[in-house]
C-alpha cells in the first residue's frame, strides 16, 4: 500500500532520549552528523533544526525513503539519505569529510512493529516474515528450512530462551504436516512448548520472536562491523553514540568501548595475542551509560530497557580490531551459517 506523505509524517512515534542525544552530540555550533538509524527521522529533524549543521542519514528500511524526501524537500542543501545498512557506513561517508558524532539507535522502529504486515509482532497474524530491508532470508524461510539443531540455538543464543529446545522439536514437528507461514501458528506453536511462564512482565512469544528477528537481519554481524568503521571514520574528538535496547547489544558496545579505551583492563588472557590490544582508540570510558528520565518512561513505556553509551575517538591510528569480532565470533559464527 502506498501511505500518503502526510499520514506517514503524522504517524505516532516517540523517539527514544531525544534531549540526552542533542546533549550528547551538542549540534549547536554545527557540524557534520550521521544518523545510522533514520526510522521515522526524529532525531535527523531535531538536528537539522540548528543551522550550521548537516546530517546523512541511513536506513536499511526502504520505506524510510519516502519519509526522508520529506526531509530532503526542506533542507536540500544539509541532509543526505541512503538506503544503506550502517555497516556500510564506509560506503556513504567520505574520509575526507569526518563526521562530529556517528549515531546508532538499535533495533526496530515503532513504524516497523506496528505494521503488521511485516510480522514483527506476535499481535500480527500475518506472515512471518521480520526482514528490516537489504536482508536475504525471511523468519518464514529460517522456521521451515533450518535444522532443529540451528533452530534451537538460534532461539536460545538470540532470544535467552530457557525452552528453546522444546520450541524447536515443536516447530520441526508442525512443519511435517503443514508449512508454518502465519505469526498466529508460531504464537501457538511456541505457547504449547511453554508450559510455564517464567517471567509473567513479557509475553511467553517475546523471546523467540526477538531471536528470530536478530538472525533475521544478522544484527550482532551489523552492529559490529558498524561500530568497526564508525570508528574508521568519525573524526578525532569525535563522538559514537548508541542507543541499546537488550542485553546482547548492550554487552557488545561495553565491551567495546571499554576494550578500546584509554584506561582499559588489562586485555583478558583467554584471547589470542593480536596488534589491537594495545590500541586505544577512545578516550577514557568509565562503563557509565544514560537512561530515559522518568516522565519519558511513562510517556513511552518501550523506552524503559533504552541506555545510551557514547565515547569520544582519540587522535589514533586505525587497526582492525580483531580481538572484538574474536570475543563475540559465537553470534558472528551463527548469524552467517547460511553463507558457509
Ligand atoms: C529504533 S529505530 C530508529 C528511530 C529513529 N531514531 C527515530 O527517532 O525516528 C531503528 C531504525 O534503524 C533501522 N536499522 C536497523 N538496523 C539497521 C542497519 N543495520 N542498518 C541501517 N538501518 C538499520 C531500522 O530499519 C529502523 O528504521
Amino acid at each position: 500500500m502506498n501511505t500518503p506523505m502526510s499520514s506517514l509524517e503524522n504517524f505516532p512515534h516517540f523517539p527514544v532520549m531525544m534531549s540526552e542525544i542533542l546533549q550528547t552530540c551538542n549540534p549547536i555550533d554545527g557540524g557534520l552528523f550521521v544518523d545510522c538509524t533514520f526510522g521515522g527521522g526524529s532525531y535527523t529533524k531535531e538536528l537539522l533544526k540548528h543551522p550550521k549543521t548537516k546530517v546523512i542519514a541511513l536506513d536499511r528500511d526502504k520505506t524510510a525513503i519516502d519519509r526522508a524526501k520529506i526531509i530532503k524537500e526542506r533542507n536540500p542543501e544539509n541532509f543526505l539519505f541512503f538506503n544503506e545498512k550502517f555497516s556500510n557506513l564506509d560506503k556513504v561517508i567520505s574520509k575526507e569529510n569526518k563526521p562530529n558524532a556517528i549515531i546508532f539507535d538499535l533495533g526496530l522502529s515503532m513504524i516497523q512493529l506496528q505494521d503488521y504486515s511485516r510480522g514483527f509482532s506476535f499481535k500480527s497474524k500475518a506472515k512471518i516474515d521480520m526482514q528490516m530491508g537489504l536482508s536475504f532470508l525471511s523468519a518464514e524461510e529460517v522456521i521451515n528450512t533450518f535444522d532443529e539443531k540451528t533452530l534451537k540455538l538460534i532461539i536460545k543464543i538470540f532470544g535467552d530462551e530457557q525452552e528453546a529446545s522444546k520450541i524447536a522439536k515443536n516447530i520441526i514437528r508442525k512443519r511435517k504436516s503443514k508449512k508454518i507461514t502465519n505469526t498466529s501458528e508460531l504464537v501457538e506453536i511456541i505457547e504449547k512448548s511453554k508450559k510455564r511462564n517464567y517471567n509473567k512482565k513479557i509475553n511467553v512469544c517475546t523471546k523467540t520472536f526477538q531471536a528470530l528477528r536478530i538472525f533475521v537481519n544478522k544484527e550482532t554481524t551489523e552492529l559490529i562491523e558498524g561500530l568497526i568503521k564508525a570508528t574508521q571514520l568519525v573524526r578525532d574528538g569525535g563522538k559514537i553514540i548508541v542507543v541499546s535496547f537488550h542485553s546482547i547489544e548492550d554487552k557488545i558496545v561495553k565491551y567495546y568501548f571499554k576494550t578500546y579505551s584509554l584506561n582499559k583492563s588489562n586485555p583478558s588472557r583467554y584471547l589470542p595475542s593480536t596488534n589491537d590490544k594495545k590500541i586505544s582508540f577512545f578516550e577514557n570510558y568509565q562503563n557509565k551509560f544514560l537512561t530515559p528520565s522518568q516522565q519519558e518512561m511513562i510517556r513511552n513505556p518501550a523506552s524503559r530497557s533504552a541506555k545510551l553509551r557514547y565515547v569520544v575517538r582519540r587522535k589514533e591510528g586505525f587497526v582492525y580490531p580483531d580481538n572484538f569480532r574474536i570475543k563475540f565470533k559465537k553470534y558472528l559464527d551463527l548469524e552467517n551459517i547460511n553463507d558457509k
